[in-house]
């Protein structure tokens, strides 16, 4: 059995302050029922050390929201791995589409980055997801398969396993729109079986597969009752505390 996992993308939210308050919430409110599930905040860079530094010796990890592949040099603006573990991160989110649209990432950028988090000891979310117009013309499974295999090229099984892969459709995304449980199950299905096709039955098992795109305490159960989803990957939720807690209980009450 997968164990769950809850992630919170803040994006381009939350002060420093802001931030170590929802962080604090999060680790009171949160504290003794999140064992069964990993629970992670990624806040933006200028927050991540004080989010860290809050949630110290509670169960709740830390993740950044992008990383560069390379470990330090002329790289103006960039982050490095080696320099988000020492922020306190043990996660990264990969190739989140707002990167992939807004900046240009490409599936080679989101395979460098994942492989040098992957040894630097950094955990990756990588996300995919198809656009709306992709999914119109009947093309968002062979999209997310495209982009799957693109991250995963060169990677390890063993290291493979250790991924967590976020099927995020773009046209859910801050829409008020989620997928349906069943095509969000159908998709995750897919991405397991392109995993099983590039490794093996046993690490397609393995990996760990959210659901994200307009994720609330409300429509949490319907995901997390699917076989092949093992946790959600939340955006606007995700900024207030009683909505990310409430996500979370939904998300252990159903998979018991
Ligand atoms: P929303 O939950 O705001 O739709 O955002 C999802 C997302 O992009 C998480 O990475």
């Amino acid at each position: 059995m997968r164990r769950s996992i809850v992630a919170g993308n803040w994006k381009m939210n939350k002060t420093i302050p802001d931030g170590v308050e929802l962080a604090g919430a999060l680790s009171d409110g949160a504290g003794e029922f999140i064992d069964s599930c990993d629970v992670v905040l990624c806040p933006p860079f200028t927050a991540v050390k004080a989010v860290a530094d809050r949630i110290l010796g509670s169960e709740i990890d830390v993740g950044a929201q992008d990383v560069h592949w390379e470990s330090s040099g002329a790289f103006t603006g960039e982050v490095s791995c080696e320099m988000l573990v020492d922020a306190g991160c043990s996660w990264v989110i990969i190739g989140h589409s707002e990167r992939r649209a807004m900046f240009g990432e490409t599936d080679d950028a989101v395979n460098k980055k994942m492989k040098a988090a992957i040894s630097a000891g950094l955990k990756p979310v990588i996300c995919v997801g198809e656009t709306l117009a992709q999914r119109e013309e009947g093309s968002a499974s062979e999209v997310v398969r495209r982009q799957v295999k693109g991250a995963f090229a060169g990677v390890s099984g063993e290291d493979a396993s250790k991924a967590v892969v976020a099927y995020e459709p773009v046209w859910a995304i801050g829409t008020g729109r989620a997928s349906t449980g069943e095509d969000a199950n159908a998709m995750a299905r897919m991405i397991r079986d392109t995993l099983a096709e590039l490794y093996s039955h046993d690490v397609s098992e393995a990996v760990r597969i959210q659901y994200g795109g307009s994720v609330k305490p409300g429509n949490m159960a319907e995901f997390a009752q699917q076989p092949e989803i093992d946790g959600a990957l939340v955006g606007g939720a995700s900024l207030k505390a009683d909505d990310f807690i409430g996500i979370i209980r939904a998300m252990i009450d159903s998979k018991k």
